[in-house]
């Protein structure tokens, strides 16, 4: 098994390009010990990028997350989520720190806006250095963002110190490869692909069956080998299945051939004009 690629942050943090998504953890108190096991699994195959947000579960994901990473909070680099109608300036400070006391830990590696909402985007971004400023947070970025919503951001002030932005990216929704992928690259900034297997509804795609018995592996495994053989995109596909986990960690180490590559482009066409950015 070789180590996960790294991608550097522009705020020159390096992390695995393959990561944990945490959507629907925490829901049941009953799964709550299975799901935080799972993402150890997860964490000890150098799947150390963890994605939750205040939102999951109203706060139960990054419980879940907390018990995750308890004894190993320095091997896992942590991102969370900002609301929209928390993002003011105080909202967002107070919103971060209830985070933190839900993830028991003292700092977020990365906060993310989750979408944009009625605030203006300079208020948000006062929090977020204000927050880095007190060492509760180390980074921050935005989610689901298009071109439009980028150009207003590199406007404001501080705003070009954006990390990442979280868009949904995956074989079925190919839109952001026209503009916003090229308009982030440009400025060195990564796309962090959500849904990266569509929540599950790509994986009885033919061609990916086809691959995947090619290559001995999963039709999910096929799938976000394609994510992260885009350049720049980090992938944080959710599991709480162990066998999942592993088939998803298996996908770093898979190198689709061109041919491959062409079939999974017949099969899933790429965007022949700008689309607005879909999202989840
Ligand atoms: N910023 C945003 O607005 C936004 C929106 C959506 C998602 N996200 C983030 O992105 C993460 C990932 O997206 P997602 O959860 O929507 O969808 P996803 O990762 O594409 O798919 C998750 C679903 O696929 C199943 N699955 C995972 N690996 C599998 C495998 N190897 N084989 C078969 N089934 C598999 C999971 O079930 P099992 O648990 O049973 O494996 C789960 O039902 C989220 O959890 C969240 O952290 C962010």
């Amino acid at each position: 098994m070789k180590n996960i690629p790294t991608i550097k942050l522009s705020s020159g943090f390096n992390v695995p390009n393959l990561g944990q998504g945490t959507w629907y953890m925490g829901e049941d108190a009953r799964d709550r010990r299975a799901e935080a096991d799972a993402l150890r699994v997860g964490i000890d195959l150098g799947m150390s990028l963890i994605d939750t947000a205040e939102m999951y579960a109203s706060g139960g994901a990054e419980e879940v997350v907390a018990q995750a990473i308890q004894g190993q909070r320095n091997n896992v680099f942590l991102v969370s989520k900002v609301l929209p109608s928390n993002a003011s300036t105080d909202g967002t400070i107070k919103a971060c720190e209830e985070s933190l006391r839900r993830l028991q830990t003292d700092v977020i590696d990365l906060y993310l806006l989750h979408w944009r909402g009625g605030y203006p985007l300079d208020e948000t971004v006062a929090a977020f250095e204000a927050l880095i400023k007190a060492g509760k947070i180390r980074s921050w970025g935005v989610s689901n963002f298009d071109v439009d919503d980028m150009e207003e951001l590199a406007t404001v002030a501080g705003g070009s110190a954006v990390g990442v932005n979280q868009v949904l990216y995956n074989l079925k929704r190919r839109g952001p490869e026209l503009a916003l992928m090229p308009w982030c690259s440009a400025r060195n900034i990564p796309i962090m692909a959500y849904s990266p297997i569509e929540q599950g509804r790509l994986l009885n795609s033919p061609a990916l069956a086809s691959i995947a018995r090619e290559l001995e592996t999963t039709a999910a495994s096929v799938a976000l080998a394609w994510v992260l053989n885009q350049k720049g995109v980090i992938a944080i596909p959710k599991s709480s299945n162990p066998d999942h986990i592993r088939h998803n960690r298996n996908a770093a180490d898979i190198k689709l051939t061109s041919s491959q590559l062409d079939a999974l482009n017949n099969a899933f066409e790429p965007p022949d004009r700008i689309l607005p950015l879909e999202m989840l």
